[in-house]
């Protein structure tokens, strides 16, 4: 990333922000998941600031019969948030059918590679994506991010968006866009922002999962991303390492939650649990994940489930892929009580889900190929989450951490749903699995895209042989020429 992909950037944005500030009413159509939600809440609080009528709205997919609805709307203007890349020359045919004017803000893959010659068909001046200015949409920018730029390029007068940073955080967090030092690229820049606002702080803390809402032998137990020997995993082991401490991690007859806990204790505690790994052999890279930076809203309250970037994204993952978004942007946009009591229910389900799925991988194994592995969940694990738990079982016990996994799930519409999900070395040895869920849904009458490390498709019943076969070839080819 130069300064000069950042003011490119920000030239688009204003272009972009000028087309909206032209527009008599805006429909905001945004993506079902945490990045989608903050996305949609931050172009919605930039616009109504800038006092431009809007509707704002949620999709699961951007496909043919969702950009036919579309051309049903009244609004001047459609801005489409964290999607329409990847769908471009269909929105620009059914603009043209709804007498709409679509506006893009998106960090998926475009239908056509920048790195083709051909940028005529993506590179117009309504669409703002960091891919267009070789900033990496899969870990320097998310959609939220992206939507971020748009929101500094509509400010006028008094008005200052940098408030928004904190939602345009938690968007990239929930988008796993952070990396051991924390964000990378425009991220951090925007979280920066936030700090200066006021409304985020930054500090080196214990990298677990769950600081503020889960008590400490659950923080240690469901490590499992870190593999500590008899901690991660391990209910009485967790117990045993803590009341081993001369430390008081009780307080009234119940554990305390690590954001009780003095510095001190917290710093002990870490001294603890990094002597107790080195004991027990795991890798010096492991352990220094452990701490990394840590991203938290200070205008929420400490001990809360929206005080940490991560906690937050998670709840809003559990409201939009349950099909209410409309209970996930509210939260975004400030309001508590019953959103966040229905958020707070949604939530207890979708860990539940979670929970049965990696139950179910763990129990049934995945399939190995030569270079990838994949899983057929059924109707066992929801659609709209099998990509979350496909991430989650990458480089679990029975899996192989080097190659990418594939996961398949009905859905509800009577399809299949595909998720993929690589590694940052997977992706510097030629892996873009994006290009491998469009080529191969293509292939059997369906259609993909996403990003190089995390990508989908949703494809016709009983095509998966043929997919599989595709995916093989494409994976061959990628990893080939990487190679040659
Ligand atoms: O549609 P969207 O861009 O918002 O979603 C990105 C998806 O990719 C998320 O589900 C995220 O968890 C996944 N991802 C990942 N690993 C990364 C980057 C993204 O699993 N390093
Ligand atoms: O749904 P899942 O979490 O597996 O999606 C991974 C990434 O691929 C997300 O960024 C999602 O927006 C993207 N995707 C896409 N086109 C599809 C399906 C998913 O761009 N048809
Ligand atoms: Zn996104």
């Amino acid at each position: 990333m130069t300064d000069s992909a950042i003011s490119q950037l920000q030239n688009r944005a204003d272009q972009c922000a000028n087309y909206l500030l032209d527009s008599k009413s805006v429909l905001c159509i945004s993506h079902i998941d945490a990045d989608g939600l903050t996305s949609a809440a931050i172009a919605t609080q930039a616009i109504q600031r800038a006092n431009i009528p809007l509707e704002t709205a949620f999709s699961k997919r951007l496909g043919e019969p969702e950009l036919k609805q579309l051309t049903k709307t009244d609004h001047e203007t459609i801005l489409f948030t964290d999607f329409g890349s990847g769908q471009i020359e269909k929105i620009i045919e059914y603009s043209e059918k709804g007498n709409f004017n679509p506006i893009i803000c998106d960090h998926h893959q475009p239908s056509i590679a920048p790195s083709s010659n051909s940028h005529t068909l993506i590179d117009l001046d309504f669409h703002l994506n960091p891919l267009l200015f070789e900033i990496d949409g899969a870990s320097e920018l998310s959609g939220a991010g992206t939507c971020y730029f748009l929101a500094r390029a509509l400010e006028s007068g008094s008005v200052d968006n940098r408030d928004l940073a904190s939602l345009a955080v938690v968007g990239a967090i929930g988008d796993m866009q952070a990396r051991d030092k924390g964000l990378i690229g425009p991220n951090k820049i925007i979280a920066q922002e936030g700090v200066d606002k006021g409304v985020l702080d930054i500090k080196l803390d214990l990298a677990f999962y769950g600081k503020q809402t889960r008590p400490l032998p659950k923080l240690l137990e469901y490590s499992s991303e870190f593999g500590i020997p008899s901690i991660s995993n391990n209910p009485s082991g967790s117990i045993r390492f803590l009341k081993n401490l001369d430390i008081d991690v009780r307080e009234n007859g119940k554990w305390k939650f690590w954001v009780d806990l003095s510095h001190s204790d917290k710093k002990a505690i870490v001294n603890e649990l990094v002597k107790h790994a080195i004991s027990r052999g795991l890798s010096i890279d492991k352990i220094s994940s452990f701490i990394s930076p840590v991203y938290e809203l200070t205008q929420e309250l400490s001990g809360t489930a929206l005080r940490e970037a991560t906690e937050f994204s998670t709840i809003l993952n559990a409201t939009a892929r349950y099909g209410r978004p409309d209970v996930g942007l509210s939260i975004c946009l400030g309001n508590r009580n019953k959103s966040l009591t229905r958020a707070k229910n949604l939530l207890a389900v979708h860990r539940k889900n979670l929970a049965e799925g990696i139950g179910l991988l763990n129990r049934e194994g995945v399939v190995m190929e030569e270079n990838f592995q994949w899983f057929h969940a059924q109707d066992k694990i929801r659609d709209t989450i099998v990509g979350i738990v496909a991430g989650m079982v990458l480089g679990m016990d029975g899996t192989d951490p080097n190659k990418p996994i594939f996961a398949f799930a009905k859905t509800e519409e009577g399809d299949l749903k595909v998720s993929s999900r690589g590694t940052p070395i997977l992706v510097k040895n030629g892996l873009n699995l994006s290009e491998v869920m469009r080529i191969s849904a293509e292939h059997v009458g369906g259609e993909g895209g996403g990003h190089d490390i995390a990508a989908g498709a949703t494809i016709p019943l009983q095509t998966e042989k043929l997919f599989l076969e595709q995916i093989k070839t494409t994976l061959e080819l990628q990893l080939y020429n990487s190679s040659s």
